[in-house]
């Protein structure tokens, strides 16, 4: 049993890895993305938060490496594309929670049981929104894994405040804002109270965990309309 933890987790390193040639942007993402979760799952243990025990954190935290897995069968293209992708190219973007899982059952059946179904779960459903209208299954509130709904914040946060192709990075306060009105929307409400009391840690995260460069140095970013639909990718 222990063997095959730690075989999982030497493979789950090199998943990542695979994610992190794809698309260098990302690299940072899963990076900044693994440091936020792990802040976050503490402060919850903490908050003692219904139904997360310390191994079910832990293993969060280890898999949230892997939750744009499914990106590697996005062209990078499309990835790295300056300006707003059309309802087409988002359309396939979005269709990364579902090959993530198709790349799971294919490569890593031979996981133990509950790093299997976390990956699976952070993975597959790490879009899905606390109000129901997110992807791919649209799952409502509790029925949305506690592994997804803490990597779901965590995602949005580096998303709100790192410049992307298609829009600029946010100041600390608007990122702030933005996560706190969205607990009960977006986000499990507790799981926003847990960042709020530790959002300073998140912001000294950003400083600290840069990103190389302009992601798409050809153009300046600019709010486009996946910003405006809210869509975060
Ligand atoms: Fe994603
Ligand atoms: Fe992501």
């Amino acid at each position: 049993m222990m063997r095959s933890i730690r075989s999982s987790r030497i493979f789950i390193r090199q998943l990542a890895q695979v994610t992190r040639h794809h698309c260098p942007e990302t690299s940072w993402h899963i990076k900044r993305v693994r440091y936020f979760t792990q802040i976050l799952a503490s402060e919850l243990l903490r908050m003692e938060m219904k139904g997360l025990t310390p191994e079910q954190a832990c293993r969060t935290v280890e898999l949230s490496h892997i939750h744009d897995i499914g990106k590697v069968c996005i062209p990078e293209s499309i990835l790295n594309r300056a300006g707003p992708l059309t309802d087409e190219q988002m359309e396939r973007v979005r269709r990364h929670t579902e090959f993530g899982g198709y790349i799971l059952d294919d490569l890593c059946l031979n996981m133990d049981v509950c790093t299997y179904q976390t990956a699976w779960n952070i993975v597959v459903y790490h879009h899905e929104r606390f109000d129901g209208k997110g992807y791919p299954y649209a799952l409502n509130g509790e029925d949305i894994p506690v592994c997804a709904r803490i990597v779901a914040l965590a995602d949005v946060y580096d998303a709100l405040s790192s410049p992307r192709c298609y829009k600029p990075a946010y100041t600390r306060s608007v990122c702030r804002d933005i996560i706190a009105s969205e607990g009960g929307g977006h986000f499990d409400p507790f799981i926003v109270r847990a960042f709020l009391n530790i959002e300073e840690a998140f912001w000294n995260i950003h400083q600290t965990i840069g990103f190389q460069g302009d992601p798409c140095a050809q153009d300046k970013p600019q709010a486009s309309i996946q910003q405006e639909k809210g869509v975060l990718i």
